[in-house]
């Protein structure tokens, strides 16, 4: 006979109180060490823990490891956040993809220095109403930094739930059952461990393929183990083709090797980053007349062998190169020039479309 708690149907209890003791106990034994995390039974740097959530959203925990150190050298406080200029705060996010969110955490960061006193509020509802942050990064905030007893739910936390409640309805559409199942298990002891714990389990245990089930914890309160469907779950509903765009990009260069880029505009995609100019993104290749019109300056324009393809979430973009060089700058057309040598080009805040472009233009055949 098990000894293992369990509800009048006889199915295992799934409770904070069953769930999280073997939780923690594996936690304490297995945890990542990440240079956000405070050492075991100490609390992280709220500021810490701001950043690296904000960073974590979208971006892989392996490229957030490798950059959030530097950024919080070159940012050691919410106070030397919020001074800084937010072109400072967007060159520095560089290769971390999803710029929102950078201009997010600086407006969240001024907002807590003029409004709150230059502390994080530690209640989430409070959390949630400042710039940058939503429910998931609301939460994760007041459970690690502050303590308080919320569950976070990222896409780890979501597929931990799925599997262990064996919910079969598909993504997105499981959405709100997920949360309301996590809102049932208000972590009372160590919350920020506790939510850290499931996100650790979701990436070394109960991976999205090939749960590792003999390693689990959970493995005798998971429905999903007991049926054989936690490998199938969570379902996705299927995704739709993604659109295709597509671009001309024009590589311009001076005499002096300096290069031609432009500024985005304040709102939209990749708002106010630096980029080459092109004419606009569309569904059909565009025109000669179009190409023509989007280009910079009147001089000969010369194909560069292959294309660049980016894929955004919503859309993938594939782009065409022309290289000219001026030698008149009486024929230049751009109203904001904006040139900068290969030596500079560190200075600004490229995204990595634009990366990628220079990348290929200066590829090794060339
Ligand atoms: N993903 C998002 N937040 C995280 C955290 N605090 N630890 C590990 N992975 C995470």
């Amino acid at each position: 006979m098990s000894s293992r708690p369990s509800t009048s149907l006889g199915a295992p209890a799934r409770s904070a109180a069953t769930l999280f003791p073997p939780l923690l106990a594996w936690y304490d034994r297995h945890r990542r060490t990440l240079p956000w995390r405070a050492p075991a039974g100490t609390r992280p740097d709220p500021y810490h823990v701001l950043v690296s959530e904000l960073m974590l959203q979208q971006t892989t925990v392996a490229t957030v490891v490798k950059r959030f150190d530097a950024f919080i050298e070159r940012f050691p406080s919410l106070e030397a956040l919020a001074a800084a200029p937010l072109d400072e705060v967007l060159h520095a996010w560089q290769g971390l993809g999803y710029y929102r969110r950078a201009r997010g955490l600086h407006a969240c960061a001024r907002t807590v220095i003029d409004d709150h006193g230059g502390r994080l509020p530690t209640d989430p509802t409070a959390l949630e109403a400042l710039p940058g942050l939503g429910p998931y990064t609301a939460a994760a905030i007041a459970s690690i930094a502050y303590a308080r007893p919320v569950l976070a739910v990222d896409a780890n936390v979501e597929r931990v739930l799925a599997r262990l409640f064996a919910v079969e309805t598909p993504l997105p559409e499981a959405r709100s059952a997920l949360r309301r199942l996590a809102q049932g298990l208000a972590p009372e002891r160590r919350p920020g461990d506790t939510v850290q714990a499931l996100m650790d389990l979701g990436s070394m245990v109960c991976r999205p393929r090939g749960p590792a089930c003999l390693a689990c914890p959970l493995r005798d309160h998971c429905a999903g183990h007991a049926s054989g469907l936690a490998a199938a779950l969570p379902r996705k509903a299927p995704k739709r083709a993604r659109p295709g765009r597509v671009a001309t990009v024009f590589h311009l260069t001076r005499a002096d090797g300096a290069v031609l880029f432009r500024r985005r505009p304040d709102q939209g995609m990749l708002a106010g980053l630096v980029e080459l100019p092109s004419t606009p993104w569309t569904d059909e290749p565009p025109s000669a007349a179009a190409i023509d019109a989007a280009a910079p300056a009147a001089c000969a324009w010369v194909p560069v062998a292959g294309g660049v393809r980016h894929v955004f979430t919503h859309f993938a973009l594939e782009l065409s190169i022309l290289r000219g060089r001026l030698d008149d700058d009486g024929a230049l057309r751009e109203q904001a020039p904006l040139w900068r040598t290969p030596a500079a080009f560190g200075t600004l805040a490229l995204p990595t479309l634009t990366r990628k472009l220079l990348a290929h233009v200066a590829g090794p055949e060339r």
